[in-house]
C-alpha cells in the first residue's frame, strides 16, 4: 500500500500546530501507520535532505530541521504522496492555497510547517530513515470499508 513520511517540523510543534496538522490527515480518512515526537540527529536531517546538499540554502535547512523536536508520522492509502502535497499546499508559504496547511499557517519557505514525501518511492525511503521497523504498525481500522470500497 501507497505510504507518504509526513513531518510536522520544529516550528509547527513550537506553534502548536501538531494537532490541527494531525486532524487534518485523520480526517480526511488517511490512515496512521507511525507517530513519534523525536529530536532529529543532525545525520538524519542530512540522509533525509541529501538531494539538496548543493543548494545554497542546505546547511540553514539542516540547523533548522534540528533545532528543536519533530513530529514524525507515515499515513496510508491509495494517493496518500500526492493528496497529502496538496494539503501541504506548495513550498513557498505565500504561493500556498488558502485551505493547505502552509496557506493557512506560514509565511516563509524557511518555516514552511510541514513535509510531505514526494514520491511513493521516497515515501518508503523517508519512512527507512525516521522509523525502525517495529514502529510501524499495521492494524486493522474499522471505519476503511466506510472510506474505500
Ligand atoms: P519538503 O516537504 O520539506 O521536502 O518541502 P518541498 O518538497 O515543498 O520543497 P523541497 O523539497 O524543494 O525543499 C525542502 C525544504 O527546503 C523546503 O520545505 C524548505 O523548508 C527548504 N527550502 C527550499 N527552498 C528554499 C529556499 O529557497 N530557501 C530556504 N531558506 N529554504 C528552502
Ligand atoms: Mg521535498
Amino acid at each position: 500500500a501507497e505510504i507518504s513520511y509526513v513531518m510536522i517540523k520544529p516550528d509547527g510543534v513550537q506553534r502548536g500546530l501538531v494537532g490541527n496538522i494531525i486532524s487534518r490527515f485523520e480526517n480526511k480518512g488517511f490512515q496512521l501507520k507511525a507517530l513519534k515526537l523525536f529530536q532529529t540527529p543532525k545525520d538524519v536531517a542530512e540522509e533525509h535532505y541529501k538531494d539538496l546538499k548543493e543548494k545554497p540554502f542546505y546547511p540553514k535547512l539542516v540547523d533548522y530541521i534540528i533545532s528543536g523536536p519533530v513530529v514524525c508520522m507515515v499515513w496510508e492509502g491509495d494517493g496518500v504522496v500526492a493528496s497529502a502535497r496538496k494539503m501541504i499546499g506548495a513550498t513557498r508559504p505565500l504561493e500556498a492555497e488558502p485551505g493547505t496547511i502552509r496557506g493557512d499557517f506560514a509565511i516563509q519557505v524557511g518555516r514552511n510547517i510541514v513535509h510531505g514525501s514526494d514520491s511513493p518511492e521516497n515515501g518508503e525511503r523517508e519512512t527507512a530513515i525516521w522509523f525502525k521497523e517495529g514502529e510501524l504498525m499495521s492494524w486493522d481500522r474499522t471505519m476503511t470499508p466506510w472510506l474505500v470500497e
